[in-house]
């Protein structure tokens, strides 16, 4: 059973006169404990799937299942509740709230879904030290490293135990070292407690910690690659370059 399906999902923005067609007749399914990299040149598509997916909007035309809601058919309260109590996001600017701490910008999901967070107080701080900022938990985002508030955001994210966590480029802003700390997290909830995880990225060495590789062009899926589990594998990166290669990406 699928966590994720995507069927024949076109989107068109309309801007005045001109219609832009950033996805069309886009295809894919994503099963439990997949972590899949979504790749492709800038203008491709990848946000607005990724915006889709998760119920940030909605298609032109298709269905999107996510844990068997057919969300593309609810109402948009109920997309709300889904998105909440479902879906974890992961953005390339961290998207903190820069008068609340490490540890409630953590809970922010559970406050605005109404949980009564002091019962959530040991989870916060076991994720807060899963992603190493155990003694940073009172810390608002500008006392934090770039790299810091995006582990924040890694904690915030997997907070409601999500069906599924999209992420945005979530290295795209950090050095490399910051970043790969960011993949290795990801790796890690991945292989730990089975979290599917959709990742947008740029970056072959990134793409090379996911399992599956989606490549879209010009709003297509035109190819999709299954590789190894070994995060950061060579062999892995040079069959990604060698697609994005091909396909002239
Ligand atoms: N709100 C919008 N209104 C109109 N057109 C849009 C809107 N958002 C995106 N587009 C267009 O849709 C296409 C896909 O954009 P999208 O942001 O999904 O690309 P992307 O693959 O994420 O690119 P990047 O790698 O630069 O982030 C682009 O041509 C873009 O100009
Ligand atoms: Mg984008």
């Amino acid at each position: 059973m699928s966590v994720l399906e995507a069927n024949k999902v076109t989107k068109q923005y309309q801007m005045g006169e001109v219609s832009v067609d950033a996805l069309d007749n886009v295809s894919f399914a994503v099963e439990k404990g997949d972590f899949v990299a979504v790749m492709g040149p800038s203008g491709s598509g990848k946000s607005t799937l990724l915006h889709l997916l998760g119920g940030l909007d909605e298609p032109t035309a298709g269905d999107i299942t996510l844990a068997n809601r057919p969300i593309s058919k609810l109402s948009d309260d109920e997309v709300t509740i889904v998105r909440r109590r479902k879906v974890g996001f992961i953005f390339q600017f961290f998207n903190l709230v820069p008068t609340l701490t490490a540890a409630e910008n953590v809970a922010l999901p559970l406050l605005i879904d109404g949980q009564n967070i002091k019962k959530y107080e040991p989870k916060i701080g076991q994720l807060l030290e899963t992603v190493g900022l155990s003694d940073r938990a009172d810390h608002k985002p500008d006392q934090l490293s770039g790299g810091q508030q995006q582990r924040v955001a890694i904690a915030r994210a997997f907070v409601n135990d999500p069906e599924i966590v999209l992420a945005d480029e979530p290295t795209g802003n950090l050095d490399s070292k910051s970043g790969t700390a960011v993949l290795e997290l990801l790796r890690q909830f991945c292989d730990e407690k089975e979290q599917t995880i959709v990742m947008v990225t740029h970056d072959p060495r990134a793409a090379s910690y996911a399992n599956q590789v989606v490549f879209l062009k010009d709003g297509h899926v035109i190819q999709n690659l299954t590789i190894g589990q070994r995060s950061g594998d060579e062999e892995d990166i040079r069959a990604i370059m060698r697609v994005m290669r091909e396909l002239e990406l």
